[in-house]
């Protein structure tokens, strides 16, 4: 397509002032034209309305497809092959990289974070921004560390979803349950001694509560035969910095965790 000199001034003058207003990033190939939608007819709106659920019934029928997929995974490699190789969850659309572990696969620790945040999709590893580095501080007060080759001092770390969701939304319950038996083959594989379920999410999927952190923290749960404790997420503690304190009660757990067996 060739521009006119002033439509291409134009179209980069309006780019300008979208990123002054703060939009950084594309979050789609192709623009959406909202002059277009205003107008589109309701009859046309409800197509697209029953397209979207169509979407959430393939979702959760493809639970089934992750359950066969996830027990046919014989080690980690194989099951980050078969994730990435699978195009039955939206969000990999959107997405630049499937982003499936970090660490060390033989350490004890085994950390369970939410999804990719923006820069996670753009490296494919988790807990690498701000959040992750606050994580890496915390994990490193009780002495862990993801790159650690001492299976002793080690973390190793993945997420409930694999794929950025849009604008760092929250991972929908369709989307958790599909990945579900994927995360727990991942924990089947990896053999830790403790998990850490790092803010909501993991926690909702993994212990099937509607509960969130705050009430869950501070006691051990158990998934597949395996302690597991639930901690505030870094990202909320950089929100609510006064919480740190409950975090470093927890930190102590684990490491007492560690040291009793
Ligand atoms: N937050 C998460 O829960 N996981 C990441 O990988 C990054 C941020």
């Amino acid at each position: 397509m060739s521009l006119e000199p002033h439509e291409y001034y134009e179209a980069l003058a309006q780019l300008a002032w979208q990123v002054e207003l703060g939009a950084d990033e594309a979050i789609g190939a192709v623009g959406v034209d909202r002059y277009v939608e205003k107008l589109t007819p309701k009859s046309q709106k409800k197509t697209v309305q029953k397209q979207s659920d169509t979407v959430t019934v393939a979702a959760r029928t493809a639970g089934g497809e992750t359950k066969r997929l996830a027990a046919a995974c014989n080690d980690l490699e194989g099951l980050r092959e078969t994730i990435e190789a699978f195009d039955g969850c939206e969000l990999k659309r959107g997405a630049r990289t499937t982003v499936f572990a970090d660490g060390n696969p033989a350490a004890r620790v085994m950390v369970i974070g939410e999804a990719p945040g923006r820069d996670e999709d753009r490296e494919g590893k988790p807990f690498i921004g701000k959040s992750g580095q606050l994580l890496d501080k915390m994990l490193a007060s009780i002495g862990l560390n993801r790159n650690a080759e001492d299976a002793e001092q080690a973390v190793y770390i993945t997420n409930v979803l694999p794929w950025r969701p849009p604008q760092n939304r929250d991972p929908l319950d369709e989307e958790m349950a599909m990945m579900k038996p994927f995360l727990m083959r991942h924990i089947e594989l990896a053999k830790p001694d403790v998990l850490l379920l790092v803010g909501n999410p993991p926690n909702q999927t993994l212990l099937n509560t509607e509960q969130g952190v705050t009430r869950l923290r501070g006691k051990w749960h158990s998934i597949a035969g395996i302690p597991a404790l639930p901690i505030f997420h870094p990202a909320y503690l950089l929100r609510v910095p006064a919480q740190k304190r409950l975090a470093w009660a927890d930190l102590l757990m684990l490491k007492a965790k560690l040291e009793e067996s």
